[in-house]
């Protein structure tokens, strides 16, 4: 193809032409060059217009899941908040009763428990606060050299204290006065959400093993358990915010979706990782990596 333009002057005007010139002895290659190019124009728009749809599909889709898990929170919070309230309230009316007084058992017991549920309740405010307070920008760790393996050992101890001996747990720490250095409270609660998921996780008796051990710079605690385990399907989304697992109806596992979450934070903020290996039916490993404190 040549492009060929003129120009001359004629009269009281200017002539300006184009002409366009077809090589006709090249005729078949140049209608299957276009014929190509046609093609590639339009498999290329097909393509992007299945891109685009494909991604404005899965944006759409993670919009909902995360809205569908979000209700689930509110659902879940809800039911949380509002099973203590309710035991408490009915062992407020208990006491208002006049007959109660004679039997100082009675008594006792209902104002024990109006201390245990209140405590569950704070306990679950505290969460709430604790994970939305995480995420703002001047959450700051308080951090002190501490050895490890003695903060895990007052760790189970108050965990067995606060649950009544609720699990059977083996420790086992071969890091031998290592220190690191840590937010005791924030570590402290971080450990307690992996013990407390395992002894809700467990059909059975739960006996669960906390290791601690270094691993080249960092010093890795395990904690493992003989619970249900978690389905393969499930595990890459575990330690988001909100998500659970469906475990059906069983009263035991109750929860908001945050202790993990928590935990990843947690480790994160540190320096350092958690990761998980499950075998359903089986039990669950949880692995976290923190950064070993170099004694000057
Ligand atoms: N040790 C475990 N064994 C089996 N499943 C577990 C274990 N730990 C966590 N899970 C699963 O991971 C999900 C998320 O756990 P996470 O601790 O974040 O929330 P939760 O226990 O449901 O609520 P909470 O906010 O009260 O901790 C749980 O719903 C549970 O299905
Ligand atoms: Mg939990």
């Amino acid at each position: 193809m040549v492009i060929v333009n003129t120009f001359r002057e004629e009269r009281n005007h200017f002539i300006l032409e184009f002409h366009y010139l077809l090589d006709l002895t090249h005729k078949n290659e140049m209608v299957f060059r276009e014929a190509l190019l046609s093609f590639v124009l339009i498999t290329g728009s097909i393509l992007i217009v299945f891109l685009v749809f494909g991604l404005t599909w899965r944006n759409l889709m993670e919009e909902r899941r995360l809205s569908e898990l979000k209700s689930d929170f509110i659902n879940n919070m809800t039911h949380e908040l509002k099973t203590p309230l309710s035991t408490i309230t009915v062992a407020g009316r208990t006491l208002e009763k006049e007959q109660i007084f004679t039997d100082r058992n009675k008594v006792l017991e209902t104002a024990r428990l109006i201390g245990k549920q209140s405590v569950h309740l704070n306990q679950l405010i505290n969460t709430i606060l604790e994970v939305s307070f995480l995420e703002r920008e001047e959450f700051e760790l308080d951090r002190h050299k501490v050895v490890i393996d003695e903060l895990l050992q007052q760790v189970v101890t108050s965990f067995l204290t606060s649950c009544d001996g609720c699990a059977e747990i083996k420790e086992d720490y071969s890091t031998n006065g290592m220190e690191a250095s840590v937010d005791i409270v924030y570590f402290t609660t971080m450990i307690s959400n992996l013990l407390s998921n395992a002894v809700k996780y467990c059909d059975g008796e739960p006996v669960i093993t906390v290791k601690a051990a270094a691993a080249g710079n960092d010093i890795e605690i395990t904690v493992a358990d003989n619970g249900l385990g978690i389905p393969s399907e499930h595990i890459g989304h575990i330690f988001e915010k909100f998500y659970r697992v469906p475990h059906g109806n069983i009263h035991k596992t109750k929860g908001l979706g945050l202790g993990l979450y928590y935990v990843r934070r947690i480790a994160m903020a540190h320096g350092g990782d958690v990761t998980v290996t499950s075998k359903p039916g089986r039990g669950s490993t949880f692995k976290i990596k923190i950064p070993i404190q170099k004694t000057s």
